[in-house]
């Protein structure tokens, strides 16, 4: 063969080796406890409103530049201003308030060590919302589809030493087949809304692991963690190892041809995690030179008839439903502060369940929900005017929820996995949705399932006294959730005392919305809406009706925090934000805070 074929025929395996092993999307779990090289800072941006990729212009992600001084290039990075990544771009640049278009984004960076024949390199995005491109070195390594869930594509072989970028377009646009689809009551933050790492590893590497506490052992003298390991490479090791140093456990799994490793460890002295008792344990897992530590609380959790059962005792949810902002900066929460602001403020109002709606939050905060004690219910956003009867949609759904559960399986606060918010019961819902519940549930059968349901009655402010919950859809599901806006969106505060509840299903009961709004600072009689003193009169009607339910476990008012929202534009009010938080934007707290709070006390 001559020189010429043979380096010819040499590229073109190269490039189709490069091909193969780049643009996988891979699921690394874990992250922050890996070798990694954080991309955050401020990244270049170019505005692409038309999508000028659709017109095959010269795209922006071949970061061109002029060759000389006559080139024509329209499309430059140089040349750009910056956005700090993560964050919303809404907030960042007056004139990207409501910027629901592309953004294209540039980083570049070196490789400190160089680049390592024996190293594998990952670019991992938290979220960012809502679809992306991504590109290193010019090259396409892949799309991702939805706003709230991490994702991770395989660099390897693109890399050089010096002068790397990595180039990821995002559009925010909204539309009807989308998870969520058009019209929601939040604020849409666009663009890399989460932290960027490049991760490295070794060749074969643990990818991801699942382990928790065996409920069947609950209550023995020796329990029993369980687990699998996924191991991501090309060959595989005989066996991976598990140590747990605080119960002096070290263990060997064996590793089959798939690279999953599957093991039971007895033990005799496990410390049960609980909120008033969140004791986490160092996890290190070890597959040949890679090694992955965690912390994790080991704990249980089921119901039993109308009770739901933590470590086998009844609990009741003090909760509180929060959105997943900074309200103070007006940004999508991103940071460990973030998470320490919102979770400092419900631990002040007595809460020991928070209800993340109605999107996956930042991996922050559910981390520290395991070191504070809190308990969580998470979500999709399967919110308004999801086309159901759209394969595509299930399809997404389902993506998206393994990205959530890939992220979070591993994390005692999380104990319920909600599947919806306010949907019809309308048949193609119901199959939709309980497609979905099995989906979710062969994924993860150690935590709960609900959704938050309406009443057959639908409408807030229904005359009827007796409010009735038979939706097929709660067949499916462990635990009855409902919206009830009685004194808010129809009837008045005090037609909470004629009320009662009659539920279809022998279940436990969470109130997973109800409240109303008020402007912090503005005061009047107990009927002057918008009044601080209003919304006390609401929440003093509305929880002494819910504490009529028989079988009632928990609630999440609505909500922790004002949170912004285009739907909510009544001037000198509301003026963007949902008004219907305890704690104002500026962080003060409004008079339901402490009705809220006594409650929780007497509870
Ligand atoms: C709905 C919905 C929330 C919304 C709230 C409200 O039930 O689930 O997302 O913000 O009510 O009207 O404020």
């Amino acid at each position: 063969m001559s020189r010429i074929k043979y380096i010819f025929t040499f590229l073109l395996l190269w490039s189709v080796l490069a091909h193969i092993t780049n643009g996988q999307e891979v699921f690394i779990g874990n992250v922050q406890g890996r070798k990694n090289l954080c991309l955050n800072g401020k990244w270049e941006y170019v505005l692409d409103p038309y999508r000028a990729e659709q017109l095959g212009w010269i795209p922006v992600y071949q970061n061109a530049v002029p060759r000389d001084k006559t080139d024509r290039v329209e499309y430059s990075f140089n040349a750009a201003q910056t956005l700090w990544v993560p964050g919303s771009w809404n907030t960042q640049e007056p004139e990207l308030m409501y910027y629901e278009g592309n953004i294209w984004y540039r980083r570049k960076f070196d490789l400190l060590e160089g680049v390592s024949a024996h190293k594998r390199y990952f670019i991992y995005v938290g979220a960012a919302n809502y679809i992306s491109k991504v590109s290193v070195n010019g090259k396409n390594v892949g799309q991702h589809e939805g706003g709230f869930t991490p994702f991770c594509f395989e660099v390897t072989n693109l890399l050089k030493d010096k002068d790397n970028y990595v180039i990821i377009g995002v559009n925010a646009s909204r539309h009807p087949e989308n998870i969520p689809a058009e019209i929601n009551d939040w604020f849409n933050h666009g663009g890399i809304t989460r932290d960027v790492y490049l991760i490295e590893t070794p060749q074969t590497f643990i990818s991801n692991y699942f382990i928790a506490l065996d409920k069947s052992t609950l209550n023995e003298k020796t329990r029993c963690i369980t687990g699998q390991i996924q191991l991501n490479g090309t060959s595989f090791p005989k066996e991976v190892r598990i140590q747990i140093p605080e119960l002096k456990i070290e263990e060997q799994a064996i590793v089959n041809d798939e690279g999953v490793a599957k093991f039971n460890i007895e033990t005799k002295k496990l410390q049960l995690w609980s909120p008033d008792s969140p004791k986490l344990y160092q996890v290190n897992i070890m597959s040949g030179d890679d090694i992955v530590s965690d912390e994790i609380g080991f704990r249980t959790i089921e119901t039993r008839g109308k009770q739901i059962l933590l470590n086998g005792e009844p609990i009741f949810l003090k909760g509180i439903s929060l959105h997943d902002e900074n309200p103070l900066q007006r940004n999508r929460a991103n940071s460990k502060d973030d998470a320490a602001l919102v979770l400092g403020w419900a631990k002040e109002l007595g809460c020991n369940f928070l209800r993340l709606a109605h999107y996956p939050h930042q991996e922050n905060i559910v981390r520290l929900a395991d070191k504070m004690g809190f308990l969580l219910w998470e979500e999709l956003p399967l919110y308004w005017g999801i086309q159901w009867d759209n394969p595509s949609v299930l399809k997404k759904a389902k993506k998206q929820y393994k990205e959530l559960i890939e992220r979070d399986y591993n994390r005692a606060s999380s104990i319920i996995w909600s599947i919806a918010n306010e949907t019809s019961n309308i048949p193609s819902r119901n199959a939709f949705l309980g497609e979905l519940v099995n989906f979710v549930r062969s994924l993860d059968n150690t935590r709960l399932i609900s959704a938050a349901c309406k009443k057959d009655q639908e409408v807030d402010g229904h005359p009827d006294n007796v409010y009735t919950y038979n939706d097929p859809l709660i067949e499916k599901l462990d635990i009855i959730s409902f919206n009830e806006y009685l004194g808010w969106y129809g009837g008045s505060p005090a037609e909470c005392r004629d009320k009662s509840f009659k539920m279809g299903f022998e279940k436990p009961v969470i109130v997973s919305e109800f409240g109303g709004g008020a402007l912090q600072g503005l005061h009047g009689d107990s009927l002057t809406r918008w009044s601080e003193e209003f919304q006390v009169y609401i929440y003093e009607e509305s929880l002494q009706m819910f504490d009529k339910i028989e079988g009632l476990c928990g609630m999440t008012p609505w909500i922790l925090v004002d949170f912004m929202s285009p739907l909510r534009q009544l001037h000198g009010i509301q003026d963007g934000w949902n008004r219907k938080g305890l704690i104002s934007e500026k962080g003060a707290k409004k008079k339901a805070f402490y009705t809220l709070q006594e409650y929780y006390k007497r509870k």
